[in-house]
């Protein structure tokens, strides 16, 4: 019988991480999760089990401490890495430029040099649309240049990518793929994983979620005075498991090609905040208050992605409406209002 082929999901815990594993789990892929529980919860593990029937192996370390991570291509014969592990929040980020390098670039790095050591060439990393920055005009393709992120948190993406098209210059055996992700929401259908954020959510779904729910007062939209229809911002939401089919194709991709490359995972439309709040409230029956408050600072008009490449190369295309985007937060949401904790 053929042995299953070997996945270390770095991030494995988190948010899009639980979503990738399920999928990675239902494709018979055998998944080593390593997380350092920094910002997840081990209780995503048990569920990821409840969902697929089988128990992914956990590693709890860091991708920065260089003796786990060779432990675990010493005991296991890992075919492909896939790479969430990071920290993620922007606001965060400038006020903490340094745990941000630390841990997302010193990490990254960490990672590759025990992968290359282990003669482990296949890697897959997560990768943001904001490393775009301000000036990119959407539908962004992947050959957009230059790419200016503003803060750190981007930075750390963009000075990763571009260690990782080094090291495949210099060594024809790497086979790296760079997934730049649109804006992932959603949750499994099953409510047993979803997105967990940490106090008082940053972001439009998990924010307007908490609104619905009664756990927050009100909404603030930052600007409606953005050059685009409404006058609120836009964006590519995608669905997290249509994110996950993409990561499939992608690892498919990586495993019989070598070299550098780099898809956008988004739906290829924009989507503004007064949108999301008019289906929240159609999908939900219940009425979202907010007011218009100062834009916040960092924010673009518009960000969404040109898909042409992921589609003609990877046969990949998000699937999931924002209805289902919506829908699945929703009972995500209403299950576990206080994400994992309250399990
Ligand atoms: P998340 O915080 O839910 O998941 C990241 C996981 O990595 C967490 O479980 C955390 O505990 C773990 N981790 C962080 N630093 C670690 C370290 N040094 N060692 C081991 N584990 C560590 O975030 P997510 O939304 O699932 O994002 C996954 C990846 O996708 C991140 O790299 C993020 O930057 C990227 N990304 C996310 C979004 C988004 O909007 N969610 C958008 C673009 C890119
Ligand atoms: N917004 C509000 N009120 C809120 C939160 C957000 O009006 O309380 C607006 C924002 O101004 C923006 C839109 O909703 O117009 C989406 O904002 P999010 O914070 O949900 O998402 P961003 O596009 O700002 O950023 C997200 C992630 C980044 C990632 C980026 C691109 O937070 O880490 O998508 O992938 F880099």
């Amino acid at each position: 019988m053929k042995a299953n082929r070997i996945v270390l999901l770095t991030g494995g815990a988190g948010y899009i991480g639980s979503h990738l594993a399920v999928r990675l789990i239902e494709s018979n892929y055998d998944v080593i999760i390593l997380d350092s529980f920094v910002n997840s919860n081990e209780r995503s593990i048990g569920n990821i089990a409840a969902i697929t029937g089988t128990l992914p192996i956990l590693v709890n370390g860091d991708i920065r401490n260089r003796s786990i991570v060779d432990r675990i291509f010493s005991e296991y014969d890992v075919s492909a890495v896939v790479h969430l592990a990071g920290l993620k929040s922007v606001s965060e980020s400038v006020s903490d430029p340094l745990s941000y390098y630390e841990n997302n670039v010193i990490g990254g790095i960490n990672l590759v040099t025990a992968m290359k050591q282990a003669g482990v060439f296949r890697l897959l990393f997560s990768s943001s649309a904001t490393i775009y920055g301000p000036n990119a005009s959407s539908p962004v393709s992947e050959q957009y240049e230059p790419c200016q992120p503003v803060n750190p948190y981007g930075r750390s993406k963009l000075f990763l990518e571009e260690i990782y098209s080094d090291i495949c210059a210099s060594d024809p055996r790497w086979s790296v793929g760079v997934l730049r992700y649109f804006n992932p929401v959603g949750a499994h259908k099953s409510a047993l994983i979803g997105e967990d954020p940490s106090g008082i959510p940053n972001n439009l779904f998990p924010f307007v979620s908490a609104v619905v729910n009664g756990n927050l007062p009100k909404l603030n939209v930052f600007g409606d005075d953005y050059d685009t229809p409404d006058g609120t911002g836009v964006r590519d939401y995608i669905h997290v498991m249509d994110l996950a089919d993409g990561h499939l194709r992608a690892l498919n991709w990586i495993e019989k090609r070598t070299g550098y490359d780099v898809w956008n995972l988004g739906t290829g439309t924009g989507v503004s905040v007064l949108e999301i709040i008019r289906v929240f409230e159609r999908i939900t029956s219940v009425e979202v208050p907010f007011q218009v408050v100062e834009r916040r600072a960092g924010d673009i008009a518009t960000c969404y992605a040109d898909v042409d490449k992921s589609f003609r190369e990877l046969g990949w295309k998000a699937q999931r409406t924002l209805f289902d985007m919506i829908e699945d937060t929703w009972r995500w949401q209403q299950k576990n209002p206080n994400g994992f904790r309250g399990l």
